[in-house]
């Protein structure tokens, strides 16, 4: 659905769970925009969730239209990056929530990437055994996938994301200026999630991704708007199916089994987590290949765009054994045995196993000697 008001056109998708149903609003400018704000639940207080880099860049205009609907806007300022996805920065979150004796009808806010995304939403499932919160993504990975569906974690250091809940946002708000202000590199790493939409689920998307690559990368806005909107609906088309991953939805993961293993491997934060998705879909992709499920072509092909998008498609030489070793304690595992999102045919994913010598040899032929 598409709906005009007096600053820019907001495109809604709308995520279909019974009484846990919400809106995506995208458009440029939303931070300022009423109408984004308006209709949430009422409060007495808010907290914004951000950090240290996104807050000097848009905290206080998402405080200046919050005020129009709190009486009181709390701030938690967390430090950034993966590496502080952690209890520490949790419990931040809950000092201020205490300290300030906020109630359990407070409405949480992530303002900024995936990390400040997951953590807050984990937050909001935690404090008081349930508020409300809403996503207000600024990255393009947050904006296409992490503010999307209700997965909130923190990590373990021995898993990614393995301490979280499936809890829902009351709305998704995404701001498609704050794409302009994004480091090149994260944008790239958000591209790797668009991307994924297609091998998945949607080879026309692929087709017009691969169309407008260059349009994408020098963040045109109609291209940003309708990368953004394609695969929010494909991503609500799958968790209203599947909300908490019994079956669909562990198709979005593709690529992600391998990835997970290589942030893990080198320490959480040494590549981004797109960067790491990028190569594992590559390395599921060649698996798939092995497998007699996609041809050759297929797989150069994804390997080429994903290339081209500004992301590695060689893997860091961990060894077979320590990507294995990663994969075993995949949340998709089960009785120690991995398992994969495959692609068969292009435009479509399965799940299933693979012997252990396919999947090191695949590893070894997509690492750098
Ligand atoms: P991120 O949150 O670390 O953000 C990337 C960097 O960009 C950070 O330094 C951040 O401060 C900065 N930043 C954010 N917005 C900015 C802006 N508009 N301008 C300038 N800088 C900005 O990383 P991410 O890629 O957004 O998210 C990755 C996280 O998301 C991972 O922890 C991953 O596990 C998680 N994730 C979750 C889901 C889910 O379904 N919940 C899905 C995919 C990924
Ligand atoms: N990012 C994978 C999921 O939301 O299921």
């Amino acid at each position: 659905m598409t709906i005009s008001t007096d600053h820019a056109t907001v495109q809604r998708v709308s995520i279909q769970l019974a009484e846990r149903s919400y809106d995506i609003q995208i458009a440029p400018g939303l931070l300022d925009q009423a109408t984004a704000w308006q209709g949430l639940p009422k409060a007495g207080a808010a907290l914004i969730v951000t950090n240290e880099t996104v807050a000097p860049l848009y905290l206080a205009r998402l405080q200046q239209s919050l005020k129009t609907h709190y009486p009181v806007v709390h701030v938690c300022s967390l430090p950034d990056g993966e590496s502080h996805k952690t209890w520490e920065s949790l419990n931040r979150i809950f000092d201020v929530l205490l300290a300030q004796a906020c109630d359990r009808k407070t409405v949480l806010f992530a303002l900024g990437g995936g990390v400040v995304g997951d953590i807050t939403g984990f937050a909001a499932a935690c404090y008081m055994r349930g508020v409300p919160f809403v996503q207000v993504p600024t990255t393009l990975l947050a904006q296409v996938d992490s503010s999307v569906g209700g997965k909130t974690a923190i990590n373990h250091p021995l898993g990614k994301n393995m301490v979280g809940a499936f809890y829902q946002p009351e709305r998704v708000v995404c701001d498609l200026s704050t794409l302009q202000t994004l480091p090149a590199r994260e944008l790239s790493a958000g591209l790797a999630e668009v991307i994924k939409y297609g091998p998945i689920a949607d080879m026309v998307f692929l087709d017009w991704i691969e169309k407008h690559l260059g349009d994408l990368l020098a963040r045109d806005p109609q291209a940003l708007a309708y990368a953004v909107k394609r695969s929010c609906e494909i991503k609500a088309w799958v968790v209203g199916q599947d909300e908490r991953e019994s079956g669909i939805r562990a198709i979005l993961n593709f690529g992600h089994t391998f990835g997970h293993a290589i942030e893990a491997g080198l320490g959480f934060g040494v590549w981004l987590h797109g960067e790491a998705v990028g190569c594992g879909m590559v390395m599921a992709s060649r698996l798939s290949q092995q497998l007699g499920l996609v041809d050759a072509a297929f797989t150069e092909r994804l390997t080429s765009l994903i290339a081209q998008a500004g992301l590695p498609v060689t893997g860091p030489d961990l060894g077979a054994d320590v990507y294995l070793h990663h994969m075993r304690v995949d949340k998709k595992a089960e009785a120690g045995d991995i398992r994969f999102v495959l692609i068969d045919p292009p435009g479509k994913a399965t799940v299933r196993g693979a012997p252990d010598a396919l999947v090191a040899e695949v590893v070894q032929a997509c690492c750098r000697a």
